[in-house]
């Protein structure tokens, strides 16, 4: 949630519980998904995150359930979390300095502070990545240092293009910096190599000479509509079927008849069009219902 702006919360009520959860993701992974992203919003501020990763993690055919979190307070959840199953952490943190980290998480988070629940999550067995939006002006300046920090710690660094989500972020392509940039300021100072990508890859994976990788999400200036599997429910039950959908679909009834119609009726493909048309609609589904 930028900062700026007065937010309304979903009523508790409202949000799906950890059976209704399951259940959706039963009907997923009976249509084939393999993979689940617990995201947000902020997955942590679930009281009840714990069973919900309990219920998953347990399913038959669900071979990847990952959270990506601001870490806040992750610290003192690691060890349920790790006994509820979970195995794969991505944090979010854009910048090692605090006030600018603030700026795009909206929350005073000690970056030194993160980066030791990262290590301590490490040594406890999660796999850890950590997720850096560039935004020219704010946090442009610190992609060498970024990279040099994570490749020390060992830890896979994916730098993401700042994109035009939802409504609020005060996006402009001028403030994008592209993954041509970031690649090759990078080739100036580290020795790395590609790895190689499948269609549904959002990222461009590297790897450095020490085996350490990281990764470039440019889905503003390399758009990957056309490999997109991932479909979205926000917190109240609702499918996107595109991070830049306008609106969503109300999951009730009988899940899978929904999810697969939805599925096969999709025609998606905002950020190609983006790139194409300039486009960039005023009513957009906000990412913190949708997660990124
Ligand atoms: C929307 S957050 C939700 C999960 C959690 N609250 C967090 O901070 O990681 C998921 C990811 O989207 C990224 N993100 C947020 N705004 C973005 C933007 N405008 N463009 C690209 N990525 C963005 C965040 O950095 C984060 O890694």
């Amino acid at each position: 949630m930028p900062p700026g702006k007065r937010y309304e919360f979903l009523p508790s009520r409202r949000l799906m519980s950890p059976e209704k959860i399951e259940r959706l993701v039963k009907a997923f992974v009976t249509l084939g998904v393999k993979k689940v992203r617990l995201t947000g919003g902020e997955p942590l501020l679930r009281p009840d995150l714990e069973e919900v990763v309990e219920r998953l993690a347990r399913l038959e055919g669900l071979n990847d359930l990952a959270l990506t979190t601001n870490g806040v307070n992750l610290e003192n959840r690691l060890e349920s979390l790790k006994k509820a199953g979970l195995k794969r952490i991505t944090f979010s943190l854009h910048s090692l300095r605090p006030e600018r980290n603030a700026v795009i998480v909206n929350r005073p988070v000690d970056p030194l502070r993160l980066v030791e629940t990262m290590e301590e999550a490490k040594k406890m067995g999660f796999t850890v990545k950590v997720n850096a939006v560039v935004v020219r002006g704010l946090n442009d300046d610190e992609v060498e240092e970024l990279a040099a920090f994570f490749k020390r710690k060992k830890i896979t660094l994916r730098f993401i293009e700042f994109m035009d989500v939802g409504t609020v972020n005060r996006w402009s392509l001028e403030k994008v910096v592209t993954a041509k940039e970031i690649i090759t300021r990078l080739r100036r100072v580290f020795n790395f190599k590609p790895l190689p990508r499948k269609p549904s890859d959002t990222a461009l994976n590297f790897v450095y000479d020490d085996g350490t990788s990281f990764g470039v999400v440019a889905s503003v200036s390399m758009p990957f509509c056309r490999g997109c599997d991932r479909a979205r429910v926000s917190a109240d039950g609702k499918l996107y079927t595109c991070l830049f959908a306008e609106r969503g679909t109300p999951l009730n009834g009988s899940l899978t008849e929904t999810v697969e119609r939805v599925w096969r009726e999709r025609t998606d493909r905002y950020s190609e069009l983006r790139l194409l048309n300039g486009l960039n609609r005023s009513q957009k589904v906000e990412m913190y219902r949708v997660g990124g």
